[in-house]
């Protein structure tokens, strides 16, 4: 099969730091992006941007080596530029814009979704930012299909190539639509129609049978996985190994508690108190209990356990049984 990117969709309050850490030990990305960050009136001191994407302390990368993106969601042209340039002096090589992100919050600003309505206002934050980045950086742009419907989504899709984005990812749904399935992706070759540039291919690919089903009706430049690899940390090293041509790995529960065990020890070494690290443990537990139903009695087991003790404990007994 044509060999295509991986990529780690951004997930604010998921795909953070430590999880983007521990999903490229396990292979199978080529790239992640950061969490959105947020920019409004000001310029983020070079401390916040090493705290919001500390991979810019590793080259853009990773400790597996892995490039990370960041991406910025706004709706101020210029201020994003400055941003921008900041993050790229800190060793950022990759800048992704977020016009998909359908948080009210954020929307009231006329950022993520809500740009979506104003392809100028696209074409201008586009190009604005793109004149203002050293020329080997590289520019991409993520899209919803739309506010509450599609009439402007080729108008969108071609103001970001035309701003000069080498690559647009496209999660397949309107705003509105929030997360609900199913996803179109038979917008995906309507739009590669449109703009030329690679298209990146996002939205319900849960298993390597929705990625097989997805090339059924377009042949992606690239993926990008979000929930589901949540959901299944082996998705990208399978969907890899069927891009190779290699046999799929054998997903063993025991490998995945051993994951969750790393997450929950990388989680505690950045919160000595253990709240935040157990909060993680069990939003992740949530999510993967619904692929491994072995593991719902571990998460009936630790929901309502603070000591960190005590978690790792019944982990250890859990891995042991
Ligand atoms: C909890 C959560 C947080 C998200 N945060 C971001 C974000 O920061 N930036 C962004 O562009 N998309 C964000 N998204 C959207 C995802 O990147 C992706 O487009 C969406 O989940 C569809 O892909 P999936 O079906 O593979 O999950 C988020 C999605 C979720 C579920």
């Amino acid at each position: 099969m044509k060999n295509i990117p991986i990529i780690l969709a951004p997930m604010q309050g998921y795909a953070d730091f430590v999880m983007r850490q521990i999903l490229t030990e396990m292979g199978g990305f080529d790239e992640v992006v950061s969490e959105f960050v947020r920019i409004t009136h000001t310029v983020h001191s070079p401390s916040t941007w090493l705290k919001k994407v500390p991979e810019l302390k590793n080259n853009a990368k990773t400790q597996s080596g892995v490039p990370c993106t960041v991406q910025l969601l706004g709706s101020d042209a210029e201020k994003m530029a400055e941003n921008a340039c900041v993050a790229v002096r800190l060793g950022a090589k990759k800048i992704d814009l977020n016009f998909g992100c359908p948080a009210p919050t954020v929307n009231k600003h006329s950022g993520g979704a809500a740009l979506l309505a104003n392809p100028e206002l696209i074409y201008h934050i586009v190009s604005t930012i793109k004149n203002r980045l050293p020329e080997h950086t590289v520019l991409t742009a993520k899209m919803r299909l739309g506010i509450s419907d599609t009439q402007k989504t080729l108008d969108c899709a071609q103001a970001i190539a035309d701003g000069g984005a080498a690559a647009l990812t496209v999660h397949a749904r309107t705003k509105d639509e929030q997360y609900q399935p199913p996803a179109h992706w038979e917008w995906f070759a309507t739009i590669k129609q449109q703009v030329k540039i690679p298209v990146i291919a996002n939205g319900d690919i849960f298993s390597v049978d929705d990625y097989l089903r997805l090339c059924q009706v377009f042949t992606p430049d690239g993926i990008m996985l979000g929930r589901g690899v949540l959901k299944n940390p082996y998705l990208a090293v399978q969907i890899k190994s069927i891009i190779n041509n290699q046999n799929i790995q054998e997903v063993n529960v025991k490998d995945v508690l051993k994951i969750l065990r790393h997450f929950y020890q990388q989680c505690g070494q950045s919160d000595p108190h253990g709240n935040y690290a157990t909060a993680r443990l069990k939003q992740w537990l949530f999510l993967l209990q619904e692929n491994f139903s072995s593991l719902s009695p571990l998460f009936v087991c630790i929901k309502n356990k603070h000591s960190i003790d005590k978690i790792n404990k019944i982990l250890q007994d859990f891995q042991a049984a």
